[in-house]
């Protein structure tokens, strides 16, 4: 039986838009394939509210993650992490030389602008990162107040992991001043796993090359040159079945309008946040909730793997807690294609199974 999942990625994905992946191939080297690269780009532009430049990459977000603090970096970077996906960015720099500095929050607090001011303070960075939606602990950090720290130096460029918000979070990357701004297929934006996103802004890329070692397959400016160039192609092959599948779903997203996907997301997460405040307790600060995937403490006196399973058995799954969170927290995301009504009847769900269990039938 396929479990609809309530995990924060993949995310269950409509049958149209897999069919989609099954459209016979085109070459990489072809006015169609760079028509549909323009499209793509296009309406992606939209959906992430920017003028920058959209480069695809066959490879999930940390690839684009990787590649922009080599690209990017010229002094150091001050990589600001709320938690795992944060520390990842962190270890990205130290596995690949370059100079940076972590700022970490307590488990379940945002980066405060302080913070990012305190940092740029000591003129030590030319690049930082921001996880504006950090999955492990359902925070959104204030990307506004950040943007305004961020005015009073502007050589430093602005790099966002939006991973798992982008499509569902009201995320205006140019509004936000957000140079590189990347996400993920397998999220908000409701596809398979194997592609990612980044919007990147000129200034950025005239700023890369003049940095040596930027790598290869995650360069940005050789992907940047290729879609100017080559009107919209790409130095390697890239994954034609998810642009196909990529095309049709911004479609979708695009109809059923910005402003409503992100109030759907909203109403999908108040039902998660009100249901939490009722049986057990909410994570991480109500100031800075994500609206994607909220992490909840788990007060039940179980392991939440038997709670998992129980649910399980009814086609329902839902997430662990992230690495150290794991069991003393579980997630519930809401993201994508999903409707109030399937959140209601997986939460009456997951109501029936806890009583059940504590009842030990
Ligand atoms: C916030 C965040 N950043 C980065 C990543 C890594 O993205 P990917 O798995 O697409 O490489 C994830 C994946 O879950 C994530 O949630």
């Amino acid at each position: 039986m396929h479990k609809r999942l309530f995990i924060p990625g993949p995310v269950d994905v409509l049958p149209e838009v897999l069919d989609k992946m099954t459209t016979p191939m085109i070459g990489h080297r072809t006015k169609d394939i760079s028509a549909l690269q323009e499209r793509i780009s296009e309406k992606l532009k939209r959906v992430m509210r920017t003028n920058n430049t959209i480069l695809l990459s066959s490879s999930s977000g940390s690839g684009l993650m990787e590649g922009a603090v080599r690209c990017f970096t010229q002094e150091r970077a001050a990589v600001f992490s709320v938690g795992a996906f944060g520390d990842r960015w962190y270890k990205m720099c130290t596995a690949n030389s370059v100079p940076a500095d972590l700022f970490r929050s307590d488990p379940g607090e945002p980066t405060t602008p302080e913070m990012v001011r305190q940092a740029l303070a000591t003129g030590k960075y030319d690049m930082i990162t921001i996880t504006q939606n950090e999955t492990s602990t359902g925070i959104r950090n204030p990307m506004r107040e950040i943007h305004e720290v961020l005015s009073d130096y502007p050589d430093v460029i602005l790099c966002v992991d939006a991973v798992s918000s982008m499509g569902g979070d009201d995320i205006p990357v140019d509004e936000l001043g957000i140079d590189v701004c990347i996400t993920s297929t397998q999220k908000c934006l409701g596809l398979p796993p194997g592609m990612s996103v980044a919007s990147v802004s000129d200034r950025a890329i005239k700023k890369a090359e003049r940095i040596p070692n930027r790598g290869l397959y995650f360069d940005y400016v050789e992907l940047y040159k290729f879609v100017k160039e080559k009107p919209y192609q790409y130095p390697s092959t890239p994954s034609i079945p998810h642009m196909f599948a990529l095309d049709y779903q911004l479609d979708r997203i695009l109809k059923e309008g910005l402003a409503a996907r992100y109030e759907r997301h909203l109403a999908l997460s108040s039902l998660v946040w009100e249901w939490g405040k009722k049986n057990c307790a909410l994570f991480s600060n109500p100031t800075y909730l994500s609206v994607t995937v909220t992490c909840l403490k788990n007060t039940f006196g179980m392991d939440f793997s038997k709670i998992n399973a129980a649910m399980g058995q009814r086609g329902f799954q839902l997430s662990n807690g992230y690495g150290a969170l794991k069991d003393i927290t579980f997630r519930i995301a809401h993201m994508a294609d999903m409707t109030v009504e399937e959140m209601k009847n997986m939460l009456k769900n997951l109501d029936e199974v806890i009583t059940e269990l504590k009842n030990g039938d």
